[in-house]
Order: C-alpha cells, then sequence, then structure tokens
C-alpha cells in the first residue's frame, strides 16, 4: 500500500483505523494487540483517537496494549485530539459540554492524553472542533509549547472550516498537515464549503471520518433516500465487480481530486480491509456523478434546454 505523506515530516497508511468504539469492541489489552499485529501485518499503522472517546478509556486501553508490548510503539501512527471539555466525574456517561482552544486548555488535554496512551509523544495532534471564542494566537502558542517540549511532533485540525484554518495560519508557521472532517456519499458539505479547494490549494490530504456513513446504510429500515443511495451503490458495486456497498462508499471518496484517508468506524477486520480493497477501484465519472445525483440532489444544476 502507498503510504501517504502529512507534510514532510510524517508519512502515514492510506486508511487509518478510527478508535471511537474500542470500547465496544470486546478487547481486553492482550486481544487488542493481537488485532493491531495483524492490522500492522497488513500496513494498517496509523490509529486514531481523541480525548473523549470513551471518556479517556480508548486511549488507556490503547496505553495498557502499549506496556504489554512496547515494541509496537514505533510501528505505530498515534492520532489523537483535544479541545472539546468534557468531565468525566461530573458525567457517566459522554457529552460535550463546550469546546476550549486556550493555550493552557490544549496543553493540558494533550498532556492528559499523551498520560492516558502512557507515550511521550503523538505523531499527529488534531484540534478537535473550532470554538467561536478561539484565539488563534492562543493556538499556535500551545502548538508551539507542546512541539517545543517534544510531546506532538505534527499538528492538524478537524472540522475546520477554510477561513478558521486561514485565521490559525496567519499566527503560526507551524504547518497544518490535515483537516479530519465528515465525508461520505451521505455527508457531502465539503463539495460545497470549499474545505475541497482549500486542501487542494494547500497540497494537504483530508481524513475522512464516518466515511461508511456510521452504518446508517445498512440499517434494515431505510429511508427512501437512503434506499435509492443503497439501490445505485449496488449497481456500482456491480460494475466495479466490488463485494459490498462499503468498497464503492469508500472508491467514491477516493476517485476525488484531494488525497482522502478514511477513519473507518468499524470494529470487523474485514470491513476495514474493504477500505484498502477499494483503493484498487478506478471509478469512472459517470459513476461517480450517478452517486452525487442521487445522494445529494440539486448539487448538479438541473435545467434543461431545449435545442
Ligand atoms: N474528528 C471528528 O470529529 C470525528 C467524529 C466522529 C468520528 N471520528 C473518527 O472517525 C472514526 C470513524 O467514524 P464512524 O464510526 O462514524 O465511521 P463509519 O465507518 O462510517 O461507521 C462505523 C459504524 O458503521 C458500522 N458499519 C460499518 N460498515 C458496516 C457494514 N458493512 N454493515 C453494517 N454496519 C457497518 C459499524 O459497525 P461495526 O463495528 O459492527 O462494523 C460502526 O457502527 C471514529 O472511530 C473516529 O476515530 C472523528
Amino acid at each position: 500500500m502507498d503510504r501517504v505523506n502529512f507534510g514532510d515530516k510524517l508519512s502515514v497508511a492510506p486508511v487509518a483505523v478510527g478508535m471511537m468504539n474500542l470500547l465496544e469492541w470486546g478487547l481486553d489489552a492482550k486481544r487488542l494487540s493481537e488485532r493491531v499485529k495483524e492490522y500492522l501485518e497488513l500496513g494498517l499503522t496509523t490509529y486514531d483517537f481523541a480525548d473523549i472517546y470513551g471518556n479517556g478509556g480508548c486511549e488507556v486501553l490503547f496505553g495498557e496494549m502499549l506496556r504489554l508490548e512496547p515494541s509496537l510503539r514505533d510501528k505505530v501512527e498515534i492520532i489523537t485530539k483535544g479541545g472539546i471539555v468534557y468531565d468525566k466525574l461530573r458525567r457517566p456517561y459522554f457529552v460535550s459540554e463546550s469546546y476550549n482552544l486556550s493555550k493552557d486548555y490544549l496543553i493540558s488535554a494533550c498532556e492528559a492524553s499523551l498520560k492516558r496512551l502512557g507515550v511521550e509523544s503523538v505523531e499527529l495532534y488534531l484540534i478537535h472542533r473550532p470554538c467561536p471564542l478561539m484565539e488563534p494566537g492562543e493556538m499556535a502558542d500551545a502548538m508551539e509549547t507542546l512541539q517545543k517540549e517534544g510531546k506532538v511532533n505534527n499538528f492538524g485540525l478537524s472540522n475546520f472550516l477554510p477561513e478558521q484554518i486561514a485565521a490559525l495560519k496567519a499566527y503560526t508557521d507551524i504547518p497544518i498537515v490535515t483537516n479530519q472532517i465528515k465525508m461520505s456519499v451521505k455527508c457531502m458539505d465539503f463539495l460545497a464549503d470549499g474545505t475541497q479547494e482549500d486542501a487542494l490549494r494547500r497540497k494537504m490530504p483530508l481524513m475522512a471520518y464516518s466515511p461508511a456513513c456510521g452504518g446508517e446504510l445498512y440499517r434494515k429500515n431505510l429511508s427512501r433516500e437512503d434506499f435509492e443511495i443503497v439501490k445505485v451503490l449496488r449497481e456500482i458495486q456491480e460494475e466495479l465487480g466490488a463485494e459490498t456497498i462499503d468498497e464503492v462508499l469508500y472508491a467514491w471518496l477516493y476517485r476525488l481530486p484531494v488525497k482522502v484517508i478514511p477513519v473507518t468506524g468499524t470494529g470487523k477486520k474485514e470491513r476495514v480491509l474493504r477500505a484498502v480493497k477499494a483503493l484498487e477501484y478506478k471509478m469512472s465519472r459517470e459513476q461517480w456523478y450517478d452517486i452525487l445525483r442521487i445522494a445529494r440532489p440539486g448539487h448538479v444544476s438541473a435545467k434543461y434546454h431545449d435545442i
């Protein structure tokens, strides 16, 4: 598998393994280490976390695994995120309360992630969401401090719009190596809000979260709209010779001009592998547009002229 460059200093696998649902997969540290070893053999070296996942528990479990198998540390790229405020002492389950991108908060959130993971640094730290009260100068200070102290090797953003990235970039020369956003056949905002063009301009790959639409298209009782989308996905699945519609979902993202790294959410190895398999397909322009037209009606101008 060809790896993808995130700036000059980091390369990642073309598919990242999302760890948001790790605690639901029923793995203890030992079984997680076996799973990670299987993934590593397939070239899946990149793992995506956030401090809020499992109220910190996902990072804790991965940290336990690394303590059990310290040799795995240098074989993986750890991505984690901070900036969403949560209070696990006050809440039995996660509730997103607010965002805080102040210097002190970002530094302490990152340090808490490192502690839970039991590592000295992470390969990539993402600021999880833009905050209406964010002060780019403070964010830049936090990034510079974390980089100088050797706690973060690279920085990226998540859910940021082009103008918000530009505002931060006005205050720092530290490269922003990616923006992680929701991207799928059910979430195409990136086509209309300038995100794709911004990434192309910055020569920056995007990370696509919820690439399999969070599982929405596999429900038993599909809405009329989802039923129509699945119908088209199945037709294209057959044309591509793919085994499942999952592969079509990923191939649709890979057909974009911007480089896209999907962040899978499934706990099932065979489903993660479909994201890898889909790297082989080259979706035609017609197939790509067939999905766009059905999934985002109105995106393509439907005005016909009599000749
Ligand atoms: N930056 C952000 O703000 C942000 C937000 C959300 C998520 N993320 C990251 O993105 C990752 C992926 O997000 P996501 O979980 O929404 O991704 P996703 O891959 O679109 O959805 C995963 C869900 O879909 C189900 N699923 C996938 N393929 C299926 C199939 N063929 N049949 C039935 N169900 C299927 C999975 O169930 P099974 O496990 O049973 O397969 C799982 O519940 C997260 O782990 C996290 O790392 C980032």
